[in-house]
């Protein structure tokens, strides 16, 4: 396939992302657009890109992701020049349970960043696909806003504001050429899980990750579990009676 293709990276430095951006690039002729927080971050990223695919375009551009009126103003700048594509939020930080109990203003920043960020992105982008009449817009939930736990409800809950506000842009897009995909990895490695896989957490590698979820995006699949195994795990988890979710240590 060699199509042109625009496509928007939000968080475009995270693993993941990179990892679907490398597959992307391989096929060809595409017009990347990279957001992010830091620009020697980003511009590795851009560079790694053009490397691999000689009719690429990478353009990146550095981002308070937490500021309404900027998300606003950039996604404008993103698409003046023709829609999206693809639009993948990719963007998220594993918060630390036990420090978010204790700082609420940690617990805020956390709160803000997994879900408020990612929404007002989606929110902006769905606009701009409205608009075109056609799109996909991708967003990275995770296995953790399926159901509350102990061991990281403040990200779970953040994730599961995701996965909600996703539904809702599922049903105002029903029924036309926009297809919103919400992506939900179980454990990867990738560097936000590398210190838990120091300590012997099982995680996927982030490429198996990355392919599964691109699979879902050119199949504008509602939901997808990566790996897909992870569908049958919280579907067990999520049904478990509370006497007995009670006593896990989860
Ligand atoms: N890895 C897992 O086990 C796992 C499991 C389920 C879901 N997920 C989700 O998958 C997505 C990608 O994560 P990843 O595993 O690829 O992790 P990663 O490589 O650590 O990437 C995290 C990304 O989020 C960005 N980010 C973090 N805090 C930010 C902030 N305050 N402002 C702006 N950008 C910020 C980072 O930017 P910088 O590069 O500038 O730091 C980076 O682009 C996230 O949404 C994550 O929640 C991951």
């Amino acid at each position: 396939m060699n199509e042109h293709k625009k496509i928007v990276i939000v968080g475009a430095t995270s693993a993941i992302a990179t990892h679907a951006a490398r597959i992307w690039a391989q096929k060809g002729h595409t017009e990347f657009f990279l957001l992010g927080r830091d620009s020697s971050r980003l511009n590795r990223v851009a560079e790694d890109l053009k490397a691999r695919g000689t009719q690429n375009s990478v353009l990146t551009l550095v981002i308070n992701f937490t500021n309404p009126e900027e998300i606003q103003r950039v996604v404008k700048q993103v698409v003046s020049d023709g829609a999206a594509d693809i639009v993948l939020i990719a963007h998220g930080s594993l918060s630390d349970q036990q420090r978010a109990q204790n700082d609420l203003v940690y617990a805020q920043n956390e709160l803000i960043i997994n879900g408020v960020s990612a929404v007002l992105f989606a929110e902006a982008f769905a606009t701009t696909l409205e608009l075109a009449g056609r799109g996909t817009l991708a967003v990275i939930g995770s296995v953790a806003g399926d159901r509350g736990r102990r061991s990281n409800y403040v990200y779970g809950a953040a994730k599961g504001l995701v996965t909600r506000y996703v539904q809702g842009l599922q049903h105002r897009f029903a029924g036309t050429a926009i297809k919103v995909v919400l992506i939900k990895p179980g454990p990867t490695e990738t560097p936000m899980t590398a210190a838990l896989v120091a300590n012997g957490l099982k995680a996927a590698p982030v490429d198996e990750v990355a392919q599964s979820m691109v699979a879902a995006i050119d199949r504008g699949a509602p939901e997808a579990y990566a790996p897909g195994k992870w569908w049958v795990i919280m579907m067990i988890i999520r049904h478990l009676p509370r006497f007995v979710f009670n006593k896990m240590n989860i």
